[in-house]
């Protein structure tokens, strides 16, 4: 248990191997608040919907979502309860802590799966598990209402997500219900805990990266740490109460045939308070094929790649160290 820097980040000034090449580095740790990324007011009429969610995920990626109807006491016991995770003593965190590769087991990990061979670690602790419901007896225990509060979220963010992507489907013409079954059967949810740091201006929660899949959708609290990239700079999300993030994932961009934009986003640390972010990752089925909508392919505008199965994918990712683009490469035309 020791590795995780839940344990000891409170006596330590950062060790060097918490430190990115300068390249890497946060740089000025005050991104301007004016440029903002889009927020959208999901009671807003469909048309207006369709027209305000394509803009932002043609231009960033990533927006924020609010009168969602996720209810607000979700959100917050949510919060709550991996709070409340985080701060279980080891020993009542030991048995996640055990390596397995059954995909259907929970994974408490600090930085990455790979934290024995990675170069650099990342400043964060992480949970990985999940959310079907034939999982659910391998969920924590602790605390006490976990099963009955992430479940009851995870329903919620993958109703949010659907809704999402249907408006999308709508925006850029794919047909209804394209992702309603297989592409988004795996639902992923992966908390992270990044606790208060000696140095923000020399590590990072996670660095930029494209998230391996379909849509993520994203609850924080009042703490900032999350940046997307918008035409080379990084502009943080600000958080707004009662708020999802939504982030177009690598493979939506994929299947959209580049007409979406997955966000290219980080997580930058801070030395004054704890953060802790919930993620739900939407996921295809390891065997579903991915290749770009029959419908938004013409002779203009060529599909950028062949099909393939998502594990395929998952495999080159994880290979690549998180690399997207190069995990794609095999399958280009
Ligand atoms: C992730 C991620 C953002 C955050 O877990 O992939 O980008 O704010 N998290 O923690
Ligand atoms: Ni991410």
């Amino acid at each position: 248990m020791d590795k995780f820097v839940s344990s000891w980040y409170n006596d330590q000034s950062l060790p060097e191997s918490y430190i990115f090449p300068p390249h890497e580095r946060p740089g000025k740790l005050l991104v301007p608040r004016c440029n903002n990324v889009p927020v959208i007011d999901l009671s807003d009429t469909r048309t207006n919907l369709v027209h305000q969610i394509l803009k932002a995920s043609q231009e960033f990626g990533l927006f924020q979502v609010v009168n969602h109807g996720v209810p607000p006491n979700i959100m917050s016991e949510t919060m709550s309860v991996f709070h409340k995770f985080f701060e279980l003593p080891a020993e009542d965190k030991a048995s996640l802590t055990v390596y397995t590769n059954d995909p259907k087991r929970c994974k408490l990990v600090t930085s990455t799966l790979d934290y024995d061979r990675e170069k650099i670690h990342l400043w964060r602790d992480v949970l990985r598990h999940p959310c079907h419901p034939d999982c659910i007896e391998f969920w924590p225990r602790k605390p006490l209402r976990y099963r009955e509060v992430v479940a009851a979220c995870s329903i919620e963010a993958k109703k949010l997500g659907l809704q999402i992507l249907e408006l999308l489907c709508e925006g850029i013409g794919i047909e209804h219900g394209y992702f309603e079954h297989e592409l988004t059967e795996d639902l992923l949810l992966g908390p992270n805990h990044y606790p208060p740091c000696p140095d923000p201006s020399l590590t990072l929660g996670i660095p930029k990266h494209f998230d391996p899949d379909i849509l993520t959708i994203l609850l924080q609290e009042h703490i900032s740490g999350l940046q997307v990239l918008k035409d080379g700079e990084w502009i943080g999300v600000r958080p707004i109460p009662n708020a999802f993030v939504v982030n177009i994932g690598y493979i939506l961009q994929v299947i959209s045939n580049n007409k979406l934009k997955g966000a290219e986003h980080r997580v930058v640390t801070n030395s004054s308070d704890h953060r802790i972010s919930v993620v739900f990752c939407m996921n295809p089925a390891g065997n579903s094929n991915i290749e770009p909508a029959k419908s938004v392919v013409t002779a203009t505008n060529p599909p950028l790649c062949r099909g393939f199965q998502f594990k395929e994918f998952v495999d080159n990712f994880y290979s690549m160290e998180g690399d997207a683009d190069l995990a794609l490469q095999p399958f280009k035309l």
